[in-house]
This record gives C-alpha cells, sequence and structure tokens, in this order.
C-alpha cells in the first residue's frame, strides 16, 4: 500500500476535469429545452438558487469524502463509514458502469455526425429527409455498434494513460476547445435575421410557468448535469490534494457548468426560430431539427459540423468521468494495475451498451415499452441516481459530520462561514427535495 496514490497536477487541470464532466449532453440538448418549457429566465434564476443550494452542498459532501478517503466511490464509504455504507458506493459503481454503456451509444452518434456534416446530411436534411437519416443510421446495426466501439476505444486510450497523464490533459485541450466552439457557434446563431424571436422565447421571464413540476425539473436537472449522486465526484475528489480549497473549487466547477447550459441557449433558440423551426427537446431536435436548421444557412456543414464536435466533446468528457469511477473501483478494490482495469472494465461496458446501440434500431426487443437505452437511462436517472444523492447527504449530515468538517476546513486551519447552513442542507433540505423528486420520477 506504500505507493502514492495519483493526483491532479494542477488545480487548472482538475477544475477542467470535473467540469468536463458536469458539462455534457444534459448542458446543450436538455437544459436550454426546459427553460423554454418552464419560464425563461424566470426557471433560470430557480434553477440558479437549486444550483447554489443543493447542487453546491452535494458536490462539497463528495469532494470532501473522496478526498478525506482517498479511495474509489465503494472503498470510501468502506473505510469512513462501514456497515452497510458501501451499498452506496456500490451504486454509484453501477450507475456509472450502465449510464457509460449507453452515453457511448449516444456520443457514437455525434462522432458520425460530425463527418456526416460534410457528406450528404445538409443535402437530405434541406430535402426534409433528416428524419429518415438519422433513423436508417442508427437502425443499422454494423454502424451503431462501430461507433459505439469508437467512442469506447478513444475513452479507454485516454483512462488508460492515468489521472494528471490522460484525464487532465485531454480535459485541459478540450474544453477550452469546447468554448471557443461555442462562442463561434452563438456568434452566427444570434446574428441571423429573426433570431430575436428566439431570444425571447427562451429568456423571457414568463412566472405563470414556474410550478412545482417546474422547480422539480430544476433540482433534477441541476443533479444530472453536475454529475452528483452516482459517485463520480467522490473518485475525482480521491485525487485533490489537500492544499486544496474545496468550496472554492466547487464555485469554480458549478459557474463553468452553468455558464455553459445557459450559452448552449443561445445557439439553439435564435438559429430554430430564425428558420421557424419548433425546438424540442432531447435526441429529436439533436439530430433530426437541427441539421434541419443547419442546412439552411450559408456554410451550414462547418456549422454543423463544429456543432456536433461541440456535443462530443461535452459527452466524451462526461464518459471520461463516468469510466473512472469503475476503473478506480478495479484499481482499489480488486487491486489491479491501471492497465487491467481499463482493459477489463472498458470491454464489459463496451459489451453491455451493444444492446442499447441496438435496441434503437429496433434489433432488441423492448423492455415493458421501453427500448433497453431508455430502460437503463430510467433505471439510472429516476431509480438509483436520486437514493444515492439522499444517501451520500444523510452520510455527510448525520453519520460523518466531525469528518467532513474537519476535511473541508482543513482540521480547523482554513474557515468555512457557511458551514451550519451546509450541514442543515445536507441533513434536511437536500434529502428531502431529492427524496421527492424520487417519487416522482417512478412512473415508468
Ligand atoms: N453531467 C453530464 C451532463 O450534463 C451528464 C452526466 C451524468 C455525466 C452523469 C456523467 C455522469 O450531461
Amino acid at each position: 500500500m506504500s505507493e502514492k496514490r495519483e493526483e491532479w497536477g494542477s488545480r487548472f487541470g482538475f477544475i477542467m476535469a470535473a467540469a468536463g464532466s458536469a458539462v455534457g449532453l444534459g448542458n446543450i440538448w436538455r437544459f436550454p429545452y426546459i427553460t423554454g418549457k418552464y419560464g425563461g429566465a424566470a426557471f433560470v434564476l430557480v434553477y440558479l438558487a437549486v444550483v447554489i443550494i443543493l447542487g453546491m452542498s452535494l458536490m462539497l459532501a463528495e469532494f470532501a469524502i473522496g478526498r478525506s478517503a482517498k479511495s474509489d466511490a465503494v472503498g470510501s464509504f468502506k473505510k469512513l463509514g462501514g456497515g452497510l455504507w458501501p451499498i452506496v458506493g456500490w451504486m454509484g459503481f453501477f450507475v456509472a458502469f450502465v449510464v457509460l454503456s449507453y452515453y457511448a451509444v449516444i456520443a457514437g452518434w455525434t462522432f458520425a455526425y460530425i463527418f456526416k456534416s460534410f457528406g450528404s446530411l445538409m443535402v437530405d436534411a434541406g430535402a426534409g429527409k433528416a428524419t429518415d437519416v438519422f433513423v436508417s443510421f442508427i437502425s443499422n446495426p454494423v454502424q451503431a455498434i462501430t461507433y459505439h466501439l469508437i467512442v469506447m476505444g478513444i475513452i479507454i486510450g485516454i483512462v488508460y494513460k492515468g489521472i494528471s497523464g490522460g484525464i487532465e490533459r485531454s480535459c485541459k485541450i478540450l474544453m477550452p476547445a469546447l468554448f471557443v466552439i461555442m462562442l463561434v457557434l452563438i456568434a452566427r446563431s444570434v446574428t441571423l435575421p429573426g433570431a430575436a424571436a428566439g431570444l425571447e422565447f427562451y429568456l423571457k421571464p414568463d412566472f405563470s410557468k414556474l410550478t412545482g413540476e417546474a422547480i422539480l425539473a430544476a433540482v433534477g436537472q441541476s443533479f444530472f448535469s453536475l454529475s452528483l449522486g452516482m459517485g463520480i465526484m467522490i473518485t475525482y475528489g480521491s485525487y485533490i490534494n489537500k492544499e486544496e480549497y474545496l468550496p472554492s473549487a466547487v464555485q469554480k466547477i458549478v459557474f463553468l457548468d452553468t455558464l455553459v447550459a445557459i450559452l448552449a441557449g443561445f445557439i439553439i433558440f435564435p438559429a430554430a426560430f430564425a428558420f421557424g423551426i419548433a425546438p424540442d427537446g432531447g435526441t429529436g431536435l439533436t439530430f433530426m431539427t437541427l441539421p434541419v436548421v443547419f442546412s439552411k444557412m450559408p456554410l451550414g456543414s462547418a456549422f454543423s459540423s463544429g456543432f456536433f464536435l461541440l456535443l462530443f466533446i461535452a459527452a466524451l468528457t462526461s464518459a471520461i468521468s463516468l469510466f473512472e469511477v469503475v476503473v478506480a473501483y478495479g484499481i482499489d478494490q480488486l487491486k489491479w494495475s491501471r492497465a487491467k482495469s481499463v482493459i477489463v472494465m472498458g470491454i464489459a461496458i463496451a459489451a453491455f451498451g451493444i444492446p442499447s446501440a441496438l435496441g434503437e434500431g429496433g434489433h432488441i426487443a423492448k423492455i415493458a415499452g421501453k427500448t433497453f437505452l431508455d430502460s437503463a437511462d430510467y433505471i439510472t436517472n429516476n431509480v438509483v441516481m436520486p437514493l444515492g444523492g439522499i444517501f451520500i447527504c444523510l452520510f455527510v449530515g448525520w453519520f460523518w459530520v466531525k469528518g467532513a468538517k474537519d476535511e473541508i476546513t482543513e482540521n480547523g486551519r482554513i474557515s468555512f462561514p457557511t458551514y451550519t447552513v451546509w450541514l442543515w442542507i445536507c441533513r434536511i433540505v437536500a434529502p428531502l427535495t431529492v427524496a421527492v423528486i424520487f417519487y416522482n420520477g417512478l412512473k415508468w
């Protein structure tokens, strides 16, 4: 056990890696859509409050657990909690494994579209065939599996190289690149004739749409967007050195994640409205609607390709963090080398993703009406992730109270002015709110 644990090489690199995990498909294809649906700027205000109160608190809790235990999610709960607590770590392992298996499938689609944008996609989309193109693409079993495996291969290659040499190094390049691509796309979108109507739809505050449902949507989105409740930030936290002041790292990561989410709406809505296309959410918008929008723009192929590159980078850096949760388990619990863990776990996840890749094209039977991918998504996002979030809060709020305080304040050396507020959020506010989300989400 004398071997030194890997650490992040620099504060900037660690922030980029954690922000890379947080910034994902959820920021780009989901946040703008729910904002438009639930009252624009009014919803953004609620979302900000939720992110600051709940999101930051839980991220801080996860970092404290990981850095104190210096272990993977399962090992952290073994070390700090004992008893049944490691089950919470197991839930994280399960979620990371399953989510990555289908996240890599979707990332594979975005990867393919980077290149398809320069092929016949623009012409077909212009002729009203974007949906056919997408459906026939995902229905082709060889293509669906090939792109999934390419993405898994890239992730395996990066995580194989370790924390600072692989994950951190790639995120230090990819995240600034993501930002630059976003700015170019925003500049294009907001200068289209007719863009203003989109901005108005996106941001005009409408407090009448701020229903209870909107607030639940804000909570759910904030957890998913910040990659909380599944051991990612525990795992990433275990590589943070003791000099880092955790609350300020949390602030930076949450700020970046929220900024990217809000900015994504400045790409999607002005462009959609400029061409009179209804902005929807999810895969439909991304693969079937936006190509139509791009096909109507000068230099559409380039903007389309840039957009899918943006999505691909966002998905890739999130996928890496999911993979590290699983790989760290192999290293810390099974005592495998990083190389062995990356290869064994990588093959297992790639194999588990195949039914998701095939199911979208109808090659695999549905499970009670849902495709394999949607079933995996439902079980992880609606069931296990919220439960994980609740137990992580309860753990730091009631069980490991002194340990958490010592970890955050570095044994009292640094002050943490909002400690009491944070503690009660973890004790009561967060578990209760997430329990409501959990209850409401239990509809197959
Ligand atoms: N945070 C990512 C997003 O916004 C999603 C994600 C969830 C990534 C869980 C990793 C783990 O899309």
